[in-house]
């Protein structure tokens, strides 16, 4: 029996419709939600993303800047634009686009992002307060892979929840918000990277697996319990001569083979990537809402 297929679209035009009313009440009351987007250099995956931003602001009549810098800006330039962000009323959300060149230091331009701005969650204050359990905004693709779990009634709670990947932006967070004590969550967590010994045989246990590696193909069928929920967070361009640009974007899933086994999973592209442009419109709304 072939899995359910977690429509990322459906499911993030659904987050993007419960912002409407928001917004349209931000408006009433004069707000207009703003989000800026600091982009340095021209990385194509960067560009790609901030692209897909801007059509998403653009859509909810959410205001949008994109400041592109030349690959050669300079660390204190960079915090001087931050610093002018934080103290302009009309920008609600901040984003710095990672990575950053080496010229730059990545948790210093984190840490000085005003953490009431910072909706993607990446700055030291937010990070702690995800720990600590507290209200805060998370980063955007984790967070968007719980909305998408609790909009298709798929309970964590209790699940053994096998994630591969540690980054500081995806899979991290991925495991504190999974094993938060709260409805929704209560997952038991184990987060498997590259220095993991054996990892076949806890991604056949996990009920729910997630994959953040960044390899097209990695989990294959063999790794999958079957039934389990299957995440799949990568975005990877592939050749492909089929195609008018030459390559194809595939995740880190082996789909045609996994979809065979697991009971539900997303594809790629129109899986988590969709969800993840929702939350960050729907934590600028929230950031705008927190101003008034
Ligand atoms: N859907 C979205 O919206 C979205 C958003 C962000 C990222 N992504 C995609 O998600 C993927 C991961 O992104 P990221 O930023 O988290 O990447 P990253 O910083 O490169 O982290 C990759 C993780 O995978 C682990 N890994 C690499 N090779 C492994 C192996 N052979 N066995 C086990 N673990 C291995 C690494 O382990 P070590 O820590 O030991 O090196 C690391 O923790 C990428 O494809 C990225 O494009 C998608």
């Amino acid at each position: 029996m072939s899995a359910e297929i977690i429509d990322g679209k459906a499911l993030s035009r659904e987050v993007m419709e419960d912002l409407k009313p928001r917004i349209a009440s931000l408006k009433e009351k004069g707000i207009i939600p703003g989000l800026t987007v600091i982009i340095v250099g021209t990385d194509p995956a960067s560009m790609s993303y901030v692209t897909s931003k801007g059509k998403a602001c653009e859509r909810l009549g959410i205001g949008s800047e994109t400041i592109m810098l030349k690959e050669d800006t300079s660390q204190k330039d960079l915090l001087a634009i931050i610093e002018n962000l934080n103290q302009n009323s009309r920008v609600h959300g901040i984003l710095v686009q990672l990575p950053l060149p080496d010229q730059i230091d990545e948790n210093l331009v984190l840490e000085s992002i005003n953490s009431e701005k910072d909706v993607d969650g990446f700055s030291p204050i937010n990070i702690g307060r995800l720990m600590a359990g507290q209200d805060c905004f998370v980063p955007a693709t984790p967070n968007g892979v719980m909305e998408m779990l609790a909009r298709s009634n798929i309970d964590p709670e209790g699940k053994h929840a096998v994630i591969i990947g540690r980054s500081n932006i995806v899979g991290k967070p991925m495991a504190a918000l999974l094993m938060q004590k709260k409805k929704g969550a209560n997952a038991t967590v184990t987060l498997c990277h590259s220095r993991t010994k054996d990892m076949e045989k806890l991604t056949i246990q996990a009920d729910i697996l997630i994959a953040a590696i960044g390899k097209p193909n990695f989990v294959t069928a063999d790794m999958v319990k079957p039934g389990a929920v299957v995440i799949d967070i990568g975005i990877n361009r592939v050749d492909d001569d089929s195609r008018e640009r030459g390559y194809r974007i595939v995740g880190d899933v082996d789909f045609e083979a996994v979809k065979e086994i697991a009971s539900a999973i997303t594809p790629v592209p129109g899986g988590v990537g969709r969800m993840t442009i929702a939350m960050l419109m729907r934590s600028t709304v929230q950031s705008a809402e927190s101003s008034l």
